[in-house]
């Protein structure tokens, strides 16, 4: 007599078994880490709300991408921390503003290394917005002006990728055009397409000090609430030529991730962010979770939903786990 059911757990019967049918594997070259650099010397200070997440002067960053490079991790994202801010946030494309500074050292640690860049201007101009700020109102289509000069600077310091997380309308094309004038037609685009106004960037903006001064990024990151509009954003930066497409955060918009890989052929990056961080990071520390099992599974959880890439700043405690052979 056949059965009159499906027997599911015929193939969970063993580890062996359940290996050999694993849909989903994580692979430390699917991460993409952080880092946090800012002006001085000897500068090495972990921030409050991310344990194990540091603000690195130069010369502390260079033994950071040799520690990294010896566990395998292949890319990095860089954010950085200006001397001082303007209105024209003009470290943000200063030749030897900080973020150019730690291309260049990062090339010279490891020439292999894939290094991609956040184009913004919220951390180097005192409003603290992603775009120009004229009466109260983020201006759009003059901010593009900066933020393409900002991912030049970027690539001509050596940067394989630029990312720009600023969200104004129509920055790819501008970006794209000014790389492709001054030569650099293969520098990535890889762009956070799909960015949502969320609390979980919290201890980010405490790391990188780029709270707004007044209001909120509403005008321009995305209502958590908006799915449809998340594919007319996706849309619009490849029609503007992106090479790449995020999604950010992650864990919450798990949906959209889906939808860009099953809609579209370019790689997708999903960001793990400051706040899906801090929040394990302190369950553990209390004991309430067991943080090796918990990252791995939300990593993977990232990775089944569509990411090629996710950017996580649990990147490094991943790859020794996989050294330890966890
Ligand atoms: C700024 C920027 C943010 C993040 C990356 N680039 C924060 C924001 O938009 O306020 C978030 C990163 C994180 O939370 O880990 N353009
Ligand atoms: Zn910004």
């Amino acid at each position: 007599m056949s059965n009159s059911f499906d027997r599911h757990r015929r193939l969970r019967k063993t580890a062996a078994i359940r290996d050999m049918i694993r849909e989903t594997h994580l692979r430390v070259e699917d991460l993409m880490y952080p880092l946090y650099v800012q002006h001085g010397q000897n500068v090495r200070e972990e921030i409050r709300s991310m344990p194990g997440v540091y603000h690195l002067s130069i010369d502390e960053y260079r033994r950071e991408i040799q520690e990294i490079s010896e566990l395998g991790i292949r890319s990095i994202i860089l954010f950085g921390i200006p001397a001082h801010k303007d209105d024209q946030s003009s470290e943000a494309y200063a030749e030897a503003g900080i973020v150019q500074q730690a291309v260049r050292a990062a090339r010279e640690e490891n020439p292999d290394l894939v290094i991609a860049t956040d184009v913004c201007l919220c951390q180097y101009n005192p409003a603290g917005h992603c775009g120009i700020v004229h009466d109260g109102i983020i201006e759009n289509d003059s901010s593009l002006e900066l933020i393409a000069k900002t991912a030049l600077s970027h690539a001509q310091a050596g940067a394989d990728i630029v990312a720009p997380s600023d969200m104004m309308d129509g920055r790819i094309a501008k970006i794209r055009e000014t790389l492709d004038a001054k030569g650099y037609q293969d520098t990535i685009l890889l762009s956070y397409a799909v960015k949502y106004a969320s609390a979980f960037y919290g201890p980010f903006r405490e790391a990188a000090h780029s709270a707004p001064a007044f209001g909120d990024r509403k005008t321009y990151q995305m209502d958590p609430a908006n799915y449809r509009e998340a594919l007319r954003e996706a849309a619009s930066d490849l029609a503007e030529g992106a090479d790449m497409l995020m999604v950010k955060p992650a864990m919450a918009y798990l949906d959209v991730v889906r939808t860009l890989r099953d809609r579209y052929d370019v790689p997708i990056a999903a960001y793990n962010v400051s706040g899906e961080y801090a929040m394990i990071k302190a369950a553990a520390e209390r004991g309430w979770i067991d943080e090796q099992a918990i990252v791995t599974e939300t990593l993977t959880g990232i990775k089944r939903a569509g990411a090629d890439i996710i950017l996580t700043y649990s990147a490094k405690d991943v790859a020794n786990w996989m050294k330890q052979g966890k």
